[in-house]
């Protein structure tokens, strides 16, 4: 949700924040700007919309840059004040000598902002960031020195920021700081950065610091300084990137997303390789920190995540009660930080994300570390800020994820999932060793079932074709595939914008029925063998005699289905248990291909960001 990128240094300026920003453009696409020190004066270049706007506001304004030597962008995901040219980043002062760039929400601008006004500041905009901009130079006015400006000036913040900040003054030295929003400082040699995520700086460094709450940067082309809020020195890590440039590029595909849903397969032999050495051996889950008699012990788990993360940590509610007879709690990030819980010392808390930026589950997870809970994350960044706060932390590992709708990551963190349910389960001494190898074997097949379903697309888009044209949806699913119905229709959503549900297929008759007709169709998860098969079979007659268009998503091999439903999604054969992390796989691409017939922006839906960092 936003993105800073900041530079100084031998390179032209112009290009690598742009560069920067484009890698960071996932994060936010309302508006985008660049503030440049160029002939010792800040000039602004501000564009609505996607970054290519900016692009051609800078050509169109070549004329009045001669040679940029340090500068700070922005792209903007809109919370104060609407995506206007007014509200765009970067941010200045009353007499335009110093501009800021923030990612975050001040809480007590509108106070700030009365103070400022009466100190005869001129605001410009509706945002919370330009406060920003004034409180800096008003402190700069008294202390004559910008970092201690900026360290007075973040003293009296509330709320969340990240923000980078030069003056015309100071030339050539660009300075960040932070609390509640990420923020790195990427280390060159005769050049150095500032942004608000790695993959900014990965063109041109993969050394990192990252800074933690209330910690400044002073940065130029050859020194870094980092410091404390009261200006202590501290001597930070620098931190080796573990991802390549190439992770960025769409590789032939036409859109990130379709590059990650087809990288599903590697991501999963990747995650087992390693953590499954044979099915008669137990499965490997060293990050766990927690010993084996307190795992023996458990009895209460609670995880907490959002959007599709939340639909992963369904699934793994399932599995782990399943597997391990642990009791678990799954609830919203966002509902759980504002109720009493039950969370104590003995709950085992999971923090589940993607991106490990996502406000809510961080106020969530520390609210559970006061608990004294163990926390453990399932994340795909292990270098975020919530990785920082775990005890125990399983990186997913699926790679750098550009596409706003998560795929690749969800598909990860099933896999993790079902590691650590089987490690559960193997501890507790739940479960058969029959279980455990056809469990453990079959796990191991999944990669090529999926490479099936991939090369076999077509009746997927065939399907896509057909059904473009509506604009509702339900999905309907029991047992374990209710989160697979939840996540197949929030991809729809996302991307498509067509209102798509998903919902306990049993729940159907209870009120969402009188919904149907001929304009609704319903699409039915089936696995034969399990348990919920019949009673599906039933939901989706009960549909049927309301006129409803029925698709089934199903492995089975029964030709009486195509009596019932208009169309069969056929996938291979597999047992209800590990059915969720096949069947996300053409929902995802169903999902799609009905946004690229309708012409949708894939990779970029309206009013989405990747990393919601904004409670
Ligand atoms: C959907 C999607 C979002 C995220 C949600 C949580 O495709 O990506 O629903 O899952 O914003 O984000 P993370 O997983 O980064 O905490």
């Amino acid at each position: 949700m936003c993105g800073i990128v900041g530079y100084v240094g031998h390179r032209n300026v112009v290009d690598v924040i742009f560069k920067g920003l484009t890698n960071l453009e996932y994060r936010g696409y309302d508006s985008a700007g660049m503030a440049l020190l160029d002939q010792n004066e800040i000039k602004v270049f501000k564009s609505l919309g996607k970054l290519i706007n900016l692009k051609n506001v800078l050509s169109e304004s070549s004329a009045q840059l001669t040679a940029p030597t340090s500068g700070i962008g922005h792209i903007r995901w809109a919370t104060h004040g609407s995506p206007s040219l007014e509200n765009a980043h970067p941010h200045t002062c009353t007499c335009g000598k110093l501009a800021v760039v923030h990612n975050g929400i001040i809480e007590n601008y509108k106070e700030l902002r009365e103070e400022l006004i009466k100190k005869g500041c001129k605001f410009r905009s509706q945002t919370d960031t330009e406060t920003i901009a004034h409180l800096v130079a008003h402190e700069y006015e008294n202390a004559k020195d910008l970092e201690i400006a900026v360290r007075n000036a973040v003293k009296k913040l509330q709320g969340a920021y990240a923000i980078c900040v030069m003056h015309q003054n100071v030339p050539d030295v660009i300075i960040g700081a932070r609390k509640n929003a990420p923020m790195l400082v990427g280390v060159g040699e005769g050049e150095n950065f500032i942004a608000s995520d790695t993959p900014a700086i990965i063109e041109y460094t993969k050394k990192t610091i990252y800074l933690d709450d209330n910690e400044i940067a002073v940065v130029t082309k050859n020194s870094i300084k980092i410091t404390d809020i009261h200006g202590a020195v501290i001597n930070k890590k620098v931190e080796t990137l573990p991802w390549e440039p190439v992770a960025l590029s769409k590789l032939g595909y036409k859109h990130f997303m379709l590059k990650e849903i087809h990288e599903q397969p590697d991501i999963i032999r990747n995650i087992l390789n390693g953590k499954i050495y044979d099915i008669d051996s137990p499965v490997v889950l060293n990050e766990v920190k927690i010993d084996k008699d307190t795992l023996k012990k458990l009895n209460k788990i609670q995880i907490i995540a959002c959007g599709t993360s939340l639909h992963a940590a369904m699934v793994g509610k399932y599995l782990i009660e399943d597997f391990a007879g642990i009791s678990v709690d799954v609830e919203p990030s966002s509902e759980y930080i504002y109720r009493k819980t039950t969370t104590d010392s003995s709950t085992l808390v999971i923090g589940v994300s993607q991106s490990g930026e996502t406000a809510d589950t961080i106020t969530a997870i520390k609210q559970a570390k006061e608990k004294n809970s163990h926390v453990l994350i399932i994340t795909n960044r292990p270098d975020s800020y919530m990785a920082r706060l775990a005890d125990s932390l399983i990186p997913v590992n699926a790679g750098i994820e550009v596409s706003v709708a998560a795929t690749k990551s969800y598909i990860a963190q099933l896999i993790s999932f079902y590691l650590l349910a089987l490690h559960l389960g193997e501890i507790k001494g739940t479960l058969s060793g029959d279980f455990l190898k056809n469990i453990k074997h079959e796990l191991i097949q999944l990669p090529t079932k999926i490479e099936e379903i991939l090369s076999n697309a077509s009746s997927i888009k065939e399907c896509a074709r057909i059904f473009s044209s509506f604009k509702n949806f339900i999905y309907i699913a029991r047992g374990i595939n209710l989160a697979t119905a939840y996540e197949g229709a929030l991809k729809l959503k996302e991307i498509s914008y067509i209102n798509a549900t998903g919902y306990p297929a049993g729940e159907l008759k209870h009120g969402p029925i009188a919904m149907l007709d001929e304009t609704m169709p319903v699409l039915s998860i089936l696995i034969p063998g399990g348990i919920t098969y019949d009673k599906i079979l039933s939901n989706s007659e009960e549909a049927k005699a309301r006129n409803a268009k029925l698709i089934a998503l199903t492995s089975s091999d029964d030709e009486n289905l195509k009596a019932l439903f208009d169309v069969v999604l056929k996938i291979p054969h597999v047992c209800e248990i590990l059915s969720p992390a096949i069947c996300c796989v053409p929902l995802q691409l169903l999902a799609y291909y009905i946004a690229e017939f309708l012409g949708k922006d894939v990779d970029q839906p309206r009013n989405l960001a990747k990393s919601v960092t904004v409670e």
